[in-house]
């Protein structure tokens, strides 16, 4: 089926797609999705092409920040199904060729977590040290200016044992103490816990604010955070949970990191060069493309920064969306989301697809009495809710998402045209361009492995986008138009046009090129 080249790690050549557990498939009528229900969808997964799925958390959970507030890191929550469905869930997606990721969420842990009971229980228990305690100032008010990413104060007041504990996020997500070496063991055996069940990976959550500053200094910008995240001491707790990913072939681990660092800190975060490649992440998130207006100077100079600072071992990566972020097509445009996918899907580097990009699913507004995220909650404006809806699979109830009389998101008004059973019928449709895009990807050594080169100057409009891929004397050219006006460029090279984000040509090319507005080809070029 694919033409994967045996000597270059699979998650190198293989596209990622995430899925938001609650919301991609119901089995069992709660309005809440869950493993079975992924389990049924994976022909589908199939049948579009990708290579691995990534599971936002499914471990037991009061689901205060909808599961990443982690209660048991070794068990399913009920709402999800139970460690039987999950085996089930990993062995099906095999059989298919698909790759499984869980979402490991080492910085803090549920205030439920038996360790925080434990920790809060008294200031001499043994676990007490697992978390972050301080004692308030002379004058009561918390250690320092710390805030929470998601509103308030960072500190948390525990009236029985007369401390505060740090919570880079909710009060209910207690940070835990990584300067002690039992927590990181506890977390290596949780690594080991689901590798040894079969598993190919972790994406791991907000993994460079895992090390606080040591003297607990004030943040002199509370909004460019230097001393209650990012800390360069990260580097060796990273370094201690690769060791384990090394303990097993073929695993791979992908790392949230700050949205904001520059590429020379992505680059850092892949570690040494090593035997096994580094000695840190395997991929870092790039989120650099969320963050960049869409512009076609914009994107060129975001990817080549990027690929300009990446070390020798360093795999890139890109990410368009995901459930932090708001949609593709409601950022940058419905039109514009075509083009985004086709930069997606043949830039140099491993892509990460959010579930229901696909068919182009939009935001879903929620009005903020009927907010479920916290963040939103708190601040409102802030919500993730709109990027959670159901997933669209027809037009029947819920989507058929679910059969039960509710479902914890509303589903999206435009499920009946924005849904997949209709777009797989279209010629045209988002899916069809999506799958076409991931099929060449796949056939394409160009694509998957090759080098990346850009094309400027005379004959490539401003508003224009053209790069090639190159590998072993096969080239690809990929030619976006990110203007509003038809645009024509002269790639200098004669070749076949061979897919456009309007699926409607397919044809030979002397080099001249028209392309409509947001229109993006892909073009074969002659063999060297
Ligand atoms: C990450 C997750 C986000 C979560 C936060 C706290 O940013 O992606 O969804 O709320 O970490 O765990």
């Amino acid at each position: 089926m694919t033409t994967s080249d045996a000597k270059t790690p699979w998650w190198k050549q293989g596209i990622i797609y995430q899925i938001y557990p609650r919301s991609f498939q119901d089995s069992n009528d709660d309005g809440v999705g869950d493993l079975p229900g992924i389990t049924s969808r994976l022909d589908y997964l199939q049948w579009l092409g990708i290579d691995a799925i990534w599971l936002s958390p499914i471990f037991p959970s009061p689901m205060a920040d909808f599961g990443y507030d982690v209660a048991d890191y070794c068990d399913i929550h009920p709402l999800f199904g139970t460690l039987a469905d999950f085996d089930k869930l990993l062995a099906e997606a095999h059989t298919r060729g698909i790759k499984l990721l869980l979402d490991l969420v080492p910085n803090h842990t549920s205030s439920e977590h038996r360790w925080f009971l434990e920790a809060r229980s008294s200031r001499d228990n043994p676990r007490r040290d697992w978390y972050i305690w301080r004692d308030a100032k002379p004058d009561g008010s918390p250690p320092n200016n710390w805030t929470s990413a998601f509103g308030g104060s960072a500190w948390e007041w525990d009236a029985a044992t007369g401390q505060y504990y740090l919570h880079s996020f909710l009060k209910e997500q207690p940070d835990l103490n990584y300067r002690n070496p039992e927590v990181i063991a506890a977390m290596q055996d949780v690594i080991r816990f689901w590798l040894d069940r079969g598993v190919d990976g972790f994406r791991v959550d907000v993994i460079d604010w895992m090390i606080k500053d040591a003297e607990f200094r004030d943040e002199p910008d509370p909004y460019n955070r230097i001393y209650s995240a990012f800390r360069p001491e990260v580097y060796d707790i990273i370094r201690q949970f690769r060791r384990v990913f090394d303990e097993y072939p073929d695993r791979v681990m992908v790392g949230e990191v700050n949205y904001f660092g520059t590429p020379a800190y992505l680059a850092a975060l892949y570690g040494s060069k090593t035997e096994n490649g580094g000695d840190m992440l395997h991929l870092p998130f790039n989120f650099r493309l969320i963050l960049t207006p869409w512009f076609a100077a914009d994107v060129r100079e975001a990817v080549e920064i990027y690929e300009a600072a990446l070390p020798e071992h360093g795999w890139p990566n890109y990410v368009l969306g995901n459930h932090d972020q708001a949609r593709l097509a409601s950022r940058i445009g419905l039109e514009e989301a075509r083009m985004a996918a086709m930069l997606l899907l043949t830039l140099r580097g491993t892509p990460f697809i959010y579930y229901g990009e696909e068919i182009g699913m939009e935001n879903v507004s929620i009005p903020q009495e009927a907010v479920q995220d916290p963040y939103g909650i708190n601040v409102p404006g802030m919500s993730r809710d709109p990027e959670r809806t159901p997933m669209q699979w027809d037009d029947s109830q819920n989507a058929s998402f679910s059969a039960g009389r509710q479902t914890w998101l509303p589903v999206a008004a435009n499920y009946k045209t924005i849904n997949v059973e209709k777009q797989r019928d279209e010629t045209r449709s988002m899916l069809a361009l999506y799958r076409r895009l991931i099929a060449y990807r796949r056939e394409s050594a160009a694509l998957r492995l090759g080098d990346y080169r850009s094309v400027t100057g005379e004959g490539i409009p401003s508003d224009c986008y053209v790069y090639l891929r190159i590998y072993a004397g096969q080239r690809v050219c990929i030619a976006l138009n990110l203007g509003v006006r038809e645009r024509e460029l002269d790639i200098k090279f004669a070749g076949k046009i061979v897919l456009s984000t309007q699926l409607d040509r397919s044809e030979p090319t002397d080099g001249k090129l028209k392309l409509r507005p947001n229109e993006g080809v892909i073009v074969e070029l002659a063999d060297l």
